[in-house]
């Protein structure tokens, strides 16, 4: 079956990182109209822990992430956005004032499914070899990489996210706060760490570092980076 003959949806449903990849800065080829769904985990809810526990899973996709897809389909229904691809609700709402509400739902959505599927179980450890020659020659070493994510994510001031992306051909390390997103800014997001309290605080409560450190140790799908990168 031709990729651009499936639904956006379809891909989601099949739940492996590789499914995500489309969802990143390429055109979109294929509708998928509201209503939207959850796409699956790509693990069972207790495959992360003991990083990630089922608890947190269970309120963090089962919750949180539920209620910004019911909103995001609850804003979109009867207006013309109700026929837009989850990516376009996110592009046409960034900046519009009127539309605040619609880009947090969206683009929370579209964040928060991308987390998922930058993690894995058994994760970490060393990328393949043409990502780490990509991750040394733009940051020097894979120590200085994750250097430089362990500060974003631990400097963000109050609610959300630090990422791994690609801009005009270089690997960098940004910051976006509360659902803002690479996504509309020009960028190839290929990694994020959600960094809200409700990512973390049943596991570690105050202790931001101790989650970034053992995400990043533990659970970093580095195939999912690397498919990223060369889509
Ligand atoms: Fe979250």
């Amino acid at each position: 079956m031709q990729e651009d003959s499936l639904s956006r949806r379809q891909f989601l449903l099949a739940g492996t990182a590789l499914a995500a990849a489309p969802l990143i800065g390429a055109p979109v080829v294929a509708r998928a109209a509201a209503p939207h769904v959850l796409p699956p985990l790509p693990y069972p809810d207790n495959a992360l822990a003991p990083v990630i526990s089922a608890q947190t899973i269970g309120f963090h996709y089962g919750k949180h992430h539920q209620a910004y897809l019911t909103n995001l389909n609850k804003m979109v229904e009867g207006t013309a956005m109700a026929e837009m691809s989850l990516e376009q609700v996110v592009r046409s709402t960034a900046g519009v004032a009127d539309k605040a509400g619609l880009f947090n739902n969206a683009a929370q959505v579209w964040n928060h499914t991308f987390y998922w599927n930058g993690l894995r179980p058994n994760g970490g450890g060393a990328p393949g070899k043409e990502l780490a020659l990509r991750i040394e020659k733009d940051f020097g070493s894979l120590e200085a990489l994750r250097k430089e994510l362990f500060t974003a994510a631990s400097t963000q001031f109050g609610s959300g996210w630090a990422w791994l992306v690609e801009e005009g051909g270089k690997m960098k390390v940004v910051k976006t706060g509360n659902a803002e997103t690479p996504l509309t800014r020009g960028m190839k997001p290929l990694f994020t760490i959600d960094v809200w309290e409700h990512a973390y605080y049943l596991d570690y409560q105050n202790r931001r570092a101790d989650y970034i450190n053992a995400l990043l140790d533990k659970l970093i799908n580095w195939e999912f980076v690397g498919k990223n990168l060369m889509s």
